[in-house]
């Protein structure tokens, strides 16, 4: 294995089960698959771009004693839980009480931490109570609907509605006029337009700026900020069209400037981190800050529990630090003696996904070229092996990662390498970082 040291004692060497299966997986394993530290590695269940760094296990991590066998049978010291679903249902929660666990950091928070993606009006209240910029808000259920409309009427367009809970990440609704905002409002709430999700719905003002991501790892009480990134959501070029899961990423983000991380330290990264001290949460793990800078000032949009994908394809490729040295200080807490060392240069990624994405798309289209792809990182996201072949199996299929000394160097690269590799129906954006 990769990055494996014969001098060193096997006593220091960590076996790490990465969950998850995608692309944001692919760059954690990358990485993790470079550090001195590594012991084994195992993805659950991990994709085709994994298996070549670590072993893929076919693990129903969501079963609590199957999950447990493979961690003792295969003495596993670390787990980073990749999407936030297993997080919000308490995985951290079960791992930490059984008894025999308990020599396994989770990085990833407990059920009430993962809250903070989990539940809008959680978050809100959360960034409310420690004084955290974010939009002005209330929330609703169907009790009090009418007041929700009558909220609606005091704002001016466009009209955000949030639905509570996890709903995939489609439960955020931008809308322009006031009758349809209240009609949305109404089947959110009482006809379940999200399930359960949309019990509760978070109303907010209209924040208007430019968005990105700033990412710490945190022990509950010290935290290292993690370089930022930006990530492009929608299908069309120049930002147009349907949300996707993200079709590529850039970092560092020239508007994020110095002046700007230390705003973003000072009044959201310190105060979210001693916010959860101070209300008792413990928290290890990531944190993904989504903002809005609006006139020069940092505003939270949203919290989420776990790296950003795409943006982990870029932020693992730029940190230089030793990532398994940091998960250990944020299992153990000693992350206050640490900081994250980050290379200089630009690193983007453009995301080849399945022709018809985000709408439907056929799967188990052939994927050719991948072995000319020289100075690119290829992280697999949505893709199989069948009968032998590497084959489609998602709408994000694979991102094209690319270093450069400026932002357009890094794009050439990445785009050269994109146009070597093929499958029916291959879309991309070619105008990652267009706005920047
Ligand atoms: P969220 O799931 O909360 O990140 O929302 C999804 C997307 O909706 C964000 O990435 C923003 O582009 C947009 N959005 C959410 N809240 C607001 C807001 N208050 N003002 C403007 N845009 C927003
Ligand atoms: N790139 C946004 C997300 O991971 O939620």
């Amino acid at each position: 294995m990769q990055g494996h040291c014969y001098l060193c004692t096997n006593f220091f060497d960590m076996n790490i089960l990465v969950i998850g299966s995608g692309g944001r997986e692919h760059a954690l394993c990358w990485k993790l698959s470079k550090s001195p530290r590594l012991g084994q590695l195992f993805a659950a269940p991990g994709n085709p771009g994994t298996s070549e760094i670590a072993t893929n296990v076919d693990l129903d991590t969501n079963d609590h004693e199957s999950l447990k066998a493979f961690l003792l049978g295969n003495k596993i010291n670390i787990v980073v839980v990749g999407p936030e679903a297993p997080l919000v249902e308490g995985i951290h929660d079960n791992i930490a009480s059984d008894t025999e666990l308990s020599h396994v950091n989770v990085i990833g928070p407990k059920k009430e931490g993962a809250q903070l993606e989990g539940s809008k009006e959680f978050s809100k209240i959360f960034m409310q109570k420690h004084g955290i910029p974010t939009a002005k808000y209330q929330s609703f259920t169907a009790e009090t609907v009418n007041e929700g409309e009558a909220f609606l009427e005091t704002l001016n367009p466009p009209y955000v509605l949030k639905a509570d809970g996890l709903a995939a990440g489609k439960g955020v609704l931008i809308i322009n006029d006031l009758l349809t905002a209240k009609e949305e409002l109404n089947e959110m709430l009482l006809q379940s337009k999200f399930g359960e999700a949309s019990n509760t719905v978070v109303i907010e003002e209209f924040l208007a700026g430019l968005e990105f991501s700033v990412f710490a790892l945190t022990d509950g009480k010290d935290y290292v900020i993690l370089p930022e990134a930006k990530d492009y959501k929608r299908i069309g070029e120049g930002d147009t069209g349907l949300n996707t899961g993200g079709m590529g990423a850039i970092s560092p983000v020239s508007f994020v400037d110095n002046k700007m991380m230390q705003k973003v330290e000072e009044r959201i990264v310190k105060p979210t981190v001693e916010g959860l001290s101070k209300d008792g949460i413990e928290y290890k793990g990531f944190v993904f800050f989504g903002l809005i800078e609006v006139n020069g000032e940092p505003f939270v949009i949203e919290y989420n529990v776990r790296m950003g994908d795409p943006e982990t394809e870029v932020v693992m490729p730029r940190l230089k630090s030793d990532l398994i040295k940091l998960l250990e200080a944020a299992g153990n807490g000693t992350l206050g003696e640490h900081t994250a060392e980050v290379d200089e240069r630009y690193a983007v990624t453009a995301m080849a996904v399945s022709g018809g994405y985000p709408g439907s798309y056929d799967k188990n289209k052939k994927i050719t070229g991948t072995e000319k792809v020289g100075k690119s990182i290829v992280f697999h996201a949505g893709t199989a092996i069948k009968d032998g072949d590497l084959v489609t199996s998602g709408g994000r299929v694979m991102a094209f990662t690319s270093y450069g000394n400026t932002k357009q160097e890094a794009l050439n690269t990445t785009y050269e390498s994109m146009r070597k590799v093929d499958f029916s129906g291959m879309y991309y954006r070619k105008d990652i970082g267009f706005d920047i």
